[in-house]
């Protein structure tokens, strides 16, 4: 077995990337690390998170990877950089893809993104779409309380959607045609999401762009083998609720996960 991919997520929200990496690159041995046990991410200090992502990183690194995702806005908007700068592999990050599937949507130039406190306050998709694409107004919103709900299974409840139509009135006030789901838990709200911002409204996942970048950058769908490895799945939480919901969440191919123990 090759070299694996490793990425990570605070928790089940980089479930939404693996899913995609998985189709477009079934012979890549994939290790995924979902750090259940200090979610949610997004309010935290932005120092602190930056702290779990180099710890997680050090962590995925004794499997040797051939490449780093972090499957995370709220993590990638704070270590992203820094990742890329200390390691000697390729390490990829969410928010440039996500942005690129966005102006590709629009078509009326009014774009939203929706992420994370963290994320949002970073500043980070700001920079990215105002570099990428000036001429769009973007509307960027903050969305505390929506991954609690994927991290409990949450994802249809009458609660979400009231606390989705409140958090998202300003998107729909500002006539946006095209919404950028900035935090890697959202794509699991989409049905939610979609009800409320409407039909007439493309919501925007960066999953797919992210692993056609990886895959482009690492030569293609499939290794020269043919065999399809078993990702490996590792929690800082409960094993047995990650193997539960993120199962559900997944597919069949999270059969299991072990436990990662901090020394
Ligand atoms: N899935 C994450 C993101 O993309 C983080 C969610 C959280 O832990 O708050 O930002």
């Amino acid at each position: 077995m090759g070299r694996p991919i490793a990425m990570f997520d605070s928790g089940f929200g980089g479930l939404t990337v693996a899913r995609a990496l998985i189709d477009l690159m079934p012979h890549e041995h994939l290790v995924y690390l979902g750090d259940t046990g200090r979610y949610p991410y997004g309010p935290r200090p932005p120092e602190e998170v930056r702290c779990f992502a180099l710890q997680i990183t050090d962590e995925l690194l004794r499997y040797d990877p051939k490449a780093l995702v972090v499957a995370c806005n709220t993590a990638g908007a704070v270590a992203l950089e820094e990742l890329q700068d200390r390691l000697d592999i390729p390490v990829f990050g969410v928010i440039d893809p996500g942005v690129r599937s966005l102006i590709q949507a629009t078509r009326n130039g009014r774009v939203g993104v929706i992420g994370t406190v963290g994320t949002i306050n970073s500043g980070a998709y700001q920079r990215a779409v105002g570099s990428a694409a000036p001429q769009l107004e973007l509307t960027a919103l903050a969305c505390p309380g929506l991954v609690e709900f994927v991290e409990r299974g949450e994802t249809d409840s009458e609660q979400v959607h009231v606390l989705a139509q409140r958090l998202l009135a300003p998107a729909i006030e500002a006539g946006v045609d095209a919404l950028l789901l900035g935090c890697t838990h959202y794509p699991y709200l989409a049905r939610t999401l979609g009800d409320v911002m409407g039909r007439d409204v493309v919501l925007v996942s960066s999953a797919d762009e992210t692993a056609f970048e990886v895959s482009h950058l690492l030569g293609g769908p499939g290794a020269e083998d043919t065999e399809t490895p078993a990702p490996t799945f590792l929690t800082t939480g409960d094993v047995e609720w990650f193997t539960d919901l993120g199962g559900r969440l997944l597919g069949p191919e999270l059969a299991g996960a072990r436990q990662v123990v901090w020394d």
